[in-house]
């Protein structure tokens, strides 16, 4: 049989180890096994001590229940309050509740298309060569896509078959050096600038080929522009969007609107095949009298390269036309 005082620090210890068993329990299961442990109605240690009460002398009953009813408010609030934290973290299926310890689910950020990234990049390191942005249609009269870029009459390039012809005097621009004279139409020199965007002509698709794809012209005119102004510029770009390792080659090639012309080369990174970039040369003289520049006075190089090309060399895409597939596969990539 239990002494009184023994009943009395019973009662305390029940206080304490219920509190802290309530406060402890990490998931809604130990509180509830904690509730039964302390409130359940059978052998509940909470009532287990109320019953201790009938074995009490006369003089401590009071005593006794006054203590008793303490420690019951006490693990009462306990409980309620372990409860209450469970409720507000769990769904309950009768209410429309936010279930705030659920994993959230994975925002997608969309991004920029990889020819995107490409041309802001190409604008950066342009810009920081001193080149500004220009602009031209893409629907383009005969004059700007051929007469005034020195191609005679007589020219394949010319052949409708060969372009995207929209009306007898207007086409689909085959080429952004359309842009080189609408600038120098406008402009006097010195000219520092790059155009950047969409060309079309009718290939057959294939890996590397496509009938609409991207060029990045540049064209400088001052006095004194040399070949060497050309062949450092071009390496220096080569450098900065493909690495200190890059290679870049000139080989001796021919357009009506530049002269000497070349085609260029570049590789990198170890790699065994040259990848050519596009053409440039120096502004032709005739190309200066269909603007009404002198070429006496000025002179000039131009370059048209690859958008496309370049960026695939960069992250290593094989097939030219999964720029233009919008397969979240492929551009998530990048
Ligand atoms: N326009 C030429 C092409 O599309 C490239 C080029 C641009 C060549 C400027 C020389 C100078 O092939």
């Amino acid at each position: 049989m239990n002494s009184t005082e023994d009943l009395f620090a019973q009662l305390v210890a029940l206080e304490t180890e219920g509190v802290r068993a309530f406060r402890q329990a990490s998931t809604a299961e130990l509180a509830e096994a904690a509730r039964i442990e302390y409130l359940g109605a059978k052998n509940g240690r909470l009532n287990v001590a109320k019953d201790a009460l009938k074995s009490l002398p006369a003089e401590s009953k009071r005593e006794y229940g006054q203590r008793f009813n303490l420690v019951k408010s006490a693990l009462e609030s306990a409980w309620a309050e372990a409860r209450d934290g469970f409720k507000a973290a769990t769904v309950d299926p009768d209410s429309d509740g936010i279930d705030v310890t659920r994993p959230g689910a994975p925002i997608l950020v969309g991004h920029k298309h990889p020819l995107t990234q490409t041309t802001e990049e190409l604008v950066g390191i342009f810009g920081k060569l001193g080149f500004s942005v220009a602009r031209g249609p893409e629907i383009e009269d005969v004059w700007h896509n051929f007469d005034a870029l020195n191609i005679p009459q007589t020219h394949p390039a010319r052949d409708p078959s060969d372009n995207f012809f929209t009306s007898k005097s207007t086409l689909l621009r085959s080429q952004t050096s359309t842009v080189q004279i609408r600038v120098m139409e406008k402009q006097a020199p010195p000219i520092r600038v790059i155009a950047i965007g969409k060309v079309y002509r009718p290939d057959e698709t294939d890996e590397t080929h496509s009938p609409m794809f991207h060029q990045i012209e540049g064209l400088v005119v001052d006095r004194n522009i040399t070949m060497a102004d050309l062949k450092s510029t071009l390496r220096l770009f080569a450098r900065t969007f493909l690495g200190e390792d890059v290679k870049i080659r000139f080989r001796p090639s021919f357009f009506p609107f530049t002269e000497p012309s070349v085609e260029v080369d570049m590789i990198w990174h170890g790699g065994q095949n040259w990848v050519e970039m596009g053409g440039a040369g120096m502004v032709d003289p005739d190309v200066f009298r269909a603007v009404g520049y002198n070429p006496e006075e000025v002179s000039g190089f131009a370059f048209g390269l690859g958008v496309e090309r370049l960026c695939m060399r960069r992250f290593g895409i094989r097939d030219i036309r999964q720029f233009y597939q919008n397969d979240l596969r492929f551009l998530s990539q990048f």
